[in-house]
């Protein structure tokens, strides 16, 4: 008995010294590291590494087994981590880290989990690493590594999930990994494989994901990939895969998403690709895909697009389709489809892209295009061979941003109630048809179209002048027509080459070279120009200084715009000689200043002068570039040139100046108000009081380290600051265009102001006067919807505000590559929960660790910042309620 005990004392003993020796290893392995690495707010102290932030040990032995540090800004040699023997779960991703992956990894036999994601490690992958026997996660993706995956990881037989995706891996996808029992996940995409996809791949595992795209791989894609019933997630776009499509696809109920787009496929797509009832994209376009569309795609009620384009399908377009309730876009341009358009497909509510165009259709258009609730965008027939006419119902799609008609066999006249389709942005092309008859005069309600081609038809009589509220227009044709009269006078088509206007005989005037006056003159015309010119006279005097206005800065903007150019170069060689002096001051057409106590201290002459000096630039934005201007006064203004690209600003001139004094009245604290304009030549400046703290973006991101971090009551107060100002914006029926953190400004007491209110006034898109070119907003602020409306609106405000709340919160800039690839900083904070991370690995740790109440404050705000910026626009709460709950947290 004495001996047993003994015995185990002695046991004891040596598993204690054992357990001592190995956490002093421990401790200085972990010293090492931080060294190394120089972790922020890893500090040595008492109480011992498992502390640590990203650390977690185990509760028992006090090893460590976690250690979890992505997204750190971190650099360094990792090698040392080798040294701990209980890790489980090492992650490093989207840091710095350079150089070969180390070896010695290798020797972790205990670890699990290892993601090295998102660094920039080069090299080959080293064969050690077959030696993490218990491994079930091994992600290397989006580094440098080359060379081939190594036989050695054929050892990894726990292998769950692989991804070695966008490095520069040559070589074959090596055979053994259709051995591995437990494969889930096999990511590979975006490097330079070779060969075949393994034959036996997911015969005898799960596979759920399999994402090859961009690379070399040829070959078919082997049936054993669907064998087991379980794949999701098929993607192998862009590879030079041939064969048919397994007909085992239809054995994966659970299919969402197959990508194999730019193959070599041939065949036909198998019908039992209805059986994969869950899918809800399928993308096969450029193949030589033959065969009908099977029918059967009308049983997969999830589908949400379905894309197969430029293959060789025969046969006609489903109608059974119009049964997918959720299908929001099918493309199936570039076949050899025949038939009618099927009119069933047009029932699809949430449709809002349907391309069917370069087949053989024919058939004439239904005369119910869209119902009143159709979402179409885009309707692209274009390439048919569709006869009848264009039905009056077209004016029921009114969501559509662009119509392709063109190269068809369309008659009739073109109906009056295309002018209704008032959202049409990107283009109307009719071209390549036997349309007649006059060109209706509603088409001057499409203030918003960019493209418009009417050319080679059979279109007859004068060009409407209400043409010319077609303000948006870039590009025209309306060529080979039967057109006559004179070319309306409007800048969009004197700007056009002769092309655009071509082929119609009796028509005249710029940019075609047949002059109006050689008809009049003809018939005894000294008189008539002698009138016009006296009416001319008689206008200019009558109509005022208002007009005139308009018309000088109309015309010399459109005219003389290589004078501006002529300009800049003359600035830019007087600043290069470092002598403004010798530039003279250009005339001055209108100017003011609002505000009375300012005006004498306000010299115009000095303010453009300013505006020639690159080094009085301060900032550049969307829509304007900034400048200090110092007054002979003494007295400092901003001065914001305007980029007057848009043509919008420039027909509404006018309206301009009205709206900017309206502005200068409008009394808010929180808003940057102009003070005054200039407007000269071509150019329009607009003047601000000076902003001794420049902007917030500034504030938060462009401080060296070390320097006064502005605190977090500070920062709390901006934010109430901007808030109060949007809700009182969008209190007056104002939207902004651009709220971010370079369009807040602080002044000198710290209080916030929001810029490029004018801005918003003048391009609202909602009152029609934006093109889409114009509007436009700043990377990381603009919300989802945007891609699908085109329009900013007030939650559309509240999505951007709450960006800018997030980058109070992290101190992180909207976007960022250490978020990851095709992340940003609303994605990397609602995937936070997700990743396991608590709200004290997102919000800024200098500030959120300073008090209790600072920590309560912004986990407060967090919550409002993530109401914020909902991807669902309905359910972010008004600017008001934003304002309130700010207020409370401030109280809280
Ligand atoms: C890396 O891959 C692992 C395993 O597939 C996965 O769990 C992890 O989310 C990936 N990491 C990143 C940053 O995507
Ligand atoms: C598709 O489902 C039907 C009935 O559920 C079944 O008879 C058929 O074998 C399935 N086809 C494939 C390829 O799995
Ligand atoms: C369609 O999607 C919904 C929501 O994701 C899901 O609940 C449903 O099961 C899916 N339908 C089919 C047929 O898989
Ligand atoms: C359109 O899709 C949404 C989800 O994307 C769905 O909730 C809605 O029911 C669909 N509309 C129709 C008419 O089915
Ligand atoms: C449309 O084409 C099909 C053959 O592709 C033909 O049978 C049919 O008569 C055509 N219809 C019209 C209206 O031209
Ligand atoms: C209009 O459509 C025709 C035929 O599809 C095409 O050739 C032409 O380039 C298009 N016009 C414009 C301006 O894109
Ligand atoms: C207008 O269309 C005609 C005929 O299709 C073409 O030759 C010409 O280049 C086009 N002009 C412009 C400006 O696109």
């Amino acid at each position: 008995m004495a001996n047993l005990l003994c015995c185990l004392s002695l046991l004891y003993a040596i598993a204690a010294a054992a357990s001592l020796v190995a956490a002093a290893d421990q401790r200085s392995t972990m010293e090492a590291l931080q060294k190394e690495l120089s972790v922020p707010l890893w500090k040595p102290s008492g109480s011992g590494c498992c502390s640590w932030r990203g650390v977690t040990c185990d509760p028992a032995a006090g090893s460590v087994e976690r250690i979890e540090l992505p997204r750190q800004g971190l650099r360094g040699d990792i090698s040392a981590v080798a040294g701990l023997k209980s890790l489980r779960l090492l992650d490093l991703s989207s840091n710095y880290f350079q150089g070969p992956v180390p070896p010695s990894l290798g020797e972790l036999s205990g670890l699990e989990y290892l993601d090295l994601s998102s660094n920039r490690f080069r090299g080959p992958i080293p064969p050690s690493l077959g030696g993490l026997r218990s491994l079930r996660a091994l992600n290397l993706s989006g580094n440098s590594l080359t060379g081939e995956i190594p036989a050695g990881l054929k050892d990894l037989r726990q292998l769950e999930e692989l991804q070695v995706s966008d490095n520069g891996l040559v070589g074959r996808l090596p055979d053994w990994l259709g051995g591995l029992a437990r494969l889930r996940v096999l990511s590979a995409y975006e490097n330079r494989l070779l060969g075949g996809i393994p034959e036996r791949l997911g015969s005898v595992s799960p596979l759920r994901v399999l994402n090859l795209h961009s690379n070399r791989l040829q070959g078919p894609i082997p049936g054993s990939v669907f064998a087991s019933g379980k794949l999701e997630v098929l993607v192998l776009t862009a590879n030079g895969l041939g064969g048919s499509i397994p007909e085992s696809i239809g054995s994966c109920g659970g299919l969402l998403s197959v990508r194999i787009g730019n193959n070599r496929l041939v065949g036909s797509i198998p019908s039992s690709i209805g059986n994969a009832s869950g899918l809800a994209y399928f993308e096969a376009d450029d193949n030589l895909l033959s065969g009908p569309i099977p029918a059967a795609f009308a049983r997969c009620s999830n589908l949400t697009l379905l894309n197969l384009a430029s293959n060789r399908l025969t046969g006609v377009v489903p109608p059974e389709l119009g049964g997918l309730r959720n299908l929001q876009e099918l493309i199936v341009s570039g076949n050899s489809l025949a038939g009618g358009i099927p009119e069933p497909l047009l029932l699809c509510r949430n449709l809002s892209k349907l391309d069917l165009s370069n087949n053989r259709l024919n058939g004439s258009l239904p005369g119910n295009l869209c119902s009143a609730s159709s979402r179409l965008q885009f309707l692209l027939l274009d390439r048919n061979s569709i006869g009848g006419p264009i039905p009056p119902g077209i004016g029921s799609c009114a969501r559509l941003l662009e119509l392709q008609l063109g190269s068809n066999r369309l008659t009739g006249d073109i109906p009056p109630e295309i002018g209704r389709i008032k959202n049409l942005q990107i283009s109307l092309n009719l071209s390549f048809n036997g349309l007649r008859g006059p060109l209706p005069r509603e088409l001057g309600k499409l203030d918003k179209l960019v493209t418009l081609d009417v050319s080679n038809n059979r279109l007859s009589g004068s060009m409407p002048p209400e043409i010319k509220g077609m303000l948006s227009l870039i590009t025209v044709n309306f060529s080979n027509n039967r057109l006559s009269g004179q070319v309306p006078v409007f800048a969009p088509f004197q700007k056009s080459p002769p092309s655009s206007f071509s082929g119609n005989r009796l028509l005249c005037g710029e940019p075609l070279s047949s002059p109006c006056e050689a008809y009049v003159v003809s018939d005894g015309g000294d008189m008539n120009r002698r009138s016009s010119s006296y009416k001319m006279i008689l206008a200019v005097i009558g109509s005022g200084l208002t007009v005139f206005l308009t018309v000088s800065v109309v015309v010399v903007l459109f005219m003389l715009r290589e004078k501006e150019e002529m300009n800049a170069k003359a600035a830019a060689a007087a600043s290069a000689a470092g002598d403004v002096a010798v530039v003279p001051s250009p005339m001055i057409v209108a100017s003011n200043v609002f505000v009375g106590s300012m005006r004498q201290a306000i010299d115009f002459d000095s303010v453009v002068r300013a505006t020639f000096r690159d080094s009085n630039k301060l900032a550049s934005g969307t829509f304007s570039t900034v400048y200090k201007a110092v007054m002979p006064s003494g007295l400092v203004l901003y001065v914001k040139r305007l980029k007057s690209v848009d043509r919008t600003v420039v027909h509404h001139q006018n309206k301009m100046v009205r709206e900017l004094e309206r502005l200068g009245n409008l009394c808010h604290a929180n808003l940057m108000r102009p003070i005054g304009y200039v407007i000269y030549e071509e150019v329009a400046l607009l003047l601000h009081r000076h902003m001794p703290n420049g902007t917030l973006a500034q504030f938060l991101h462009e401080r060296p380290p070390g320097e006064f971090r502005p605190d977090w009551p500070t920062r709390l107060d901006v934010a109430i600051g901007v808030s109060e100002g949007l809700a009182f914006l969008h209190q007056v029926a104002t939207i902004h265009l651009d709220i971010s953190s370079s369009n807040i400004f602080l002044d000198a007491q710290l209080n916030a102001l929001i810029g490029e209110i004018e801005i918003s006034k003048l391009l609202d898109p909602s009152k029609g006067t934006a093109s889409i070119s114009a509007v436009a907003g700043s990377f990381g602020y603009i919300p989802p919807e945007y891609a699908y409306t085109m329009q900013v609106t007030a939650p559309g405000n509240v999505y951007s505000f709450g960006v800018v709340l997030l980058e109070i919160l992290t101190t992180r800039l909207p976007v960022d590559e250490v978020f990851g690839e095709g992340v940003d900083l609303v994605k990397w904070v609602h995937s936070a929960s997700g990743r396991g991370e608590t709200p004290e690995q997102i919000m800024d740790a200098r500030l959120s660790t300073v008090s209790f109440a600072w920590r309560k404050q912004m986990l407060a705000t967090l919550k409002i910042a993530m109401l914020c910026t909902d991807r669902t626009p309905a359910k972010r709460p008004m600017m008001k309620k934003v304002l309130e709950m700010l207020v409370e947290a401030k109280q809280t």
